[in-house]
């Protein structure tokens, strides 16, 4: 198999989906068969879903901030550690898993395109989002310090908007004119969810090389230069041949 040479002159944009935390115990969505407690997950995760049952909300939340306390980051987050410490600021992390795994095995320069699961923001007030890793009693919706309404996660929902500056953050790193060459990975994405999933046609419209490591090929697989099918947790701690 041909390596995904990283050397001094390439810089590295990595997206990476919920397969990525599969190897550590956090189920995918598509794993879920978009179920929780058979609520659709659209139903927990979206603004109407909060509008009609805002308990029901935070405690499929309150359930994930409990379960994803406990998982350890697997080796295929470690190596995206490895390649940052080479590349430095040649590297961004673009991750569209709240979970928060990334930071926890060590990755620095994460976007987290869809938020975080251990932060909160008010439903009600523009107060900053803040970290937050409470999980709250089943029943309850959390109140704001600030203007008394009600508390969310500040997770990007089904039908959001994702944050403009988070987009404009890997706008510029694609369009970066350093005299580098840029290489994008996706990882562990089913290709199917936007804009995510349209980041390789950004990449390949300034010539980027673009790789894909999937357990199935995505929806997207052909937009791809380079397919490695496999997992996560085993592609990728020896893909990349740092030079
Ligand atoms: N290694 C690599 N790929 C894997 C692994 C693994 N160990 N396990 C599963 N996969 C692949 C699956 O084959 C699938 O294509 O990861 C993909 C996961 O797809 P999704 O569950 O759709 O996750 P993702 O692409 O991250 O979803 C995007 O959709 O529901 C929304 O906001 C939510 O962030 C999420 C977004």
């Amino acid at each position: 198999m041909e390596p995904l040479v990283l050397d001094s002159r390439t810089r590295l944009l990595v997206l990476t989906g919920a397969g990525v935390s599969a190897e550590s115990g956090v189920p995918t969505f598509r794993g879920m068969n978009g179920l929780w407690e058979n609520h659709p997950v659209e139903a927990v995760a979206s603004p109407q879903g909060f509008e009609a049952n805002p308990s029901l909300v935070w405690r499929f939340y309150s359930q994930r901030r409990a379960g994803a306390a406990d998982v350890k980051p697997n080796p295929g987050h470690d190596a995206l550690v490895r390649w940052e410490q080479h590349l430095g600021d040649r590297f961004l992390l673009a991750t569209q898993n709240v979970d928060g795994l990334h930071t926890k095995a060590g990755s620095q320069r994460v976007v987290d395109m869809h938020g975080n699961l251990f932060r909160t923001k008010c439903a009600d007030c523009a107060r900053e989002p803040f970290a937050d890793t409470t999980v709250h009693p089943s029943g309850t919706v959390p109140k704001c310090d600030s203007c008394g309404g009600r508390l969310r996660p500040d997770i990007v929902w089904f039908g959001e908007m994702l944050d403009p500056k988070d987009l404009a953050r890997i706008g510029e790193f694609i369009s970066r004119q350093d005299g580098t060459r840029l290489v994008f990975l996706a990882a562990g994405t089913s290709g199917a969810v936007w804009p995510a999933a349209g980041i390789v046609d950004e990449v390949r419209s300034v010539r980027g090389d673009t790789w894909l490591v999937n357990y199935e090929s995505a929806a997207n697989t052909e937009r791809f230069h380079h397919f490695v099918q496999g997992q996560s947790g085993q592609v990728l701690p020896t893909l990349a041949k740092l030079a």
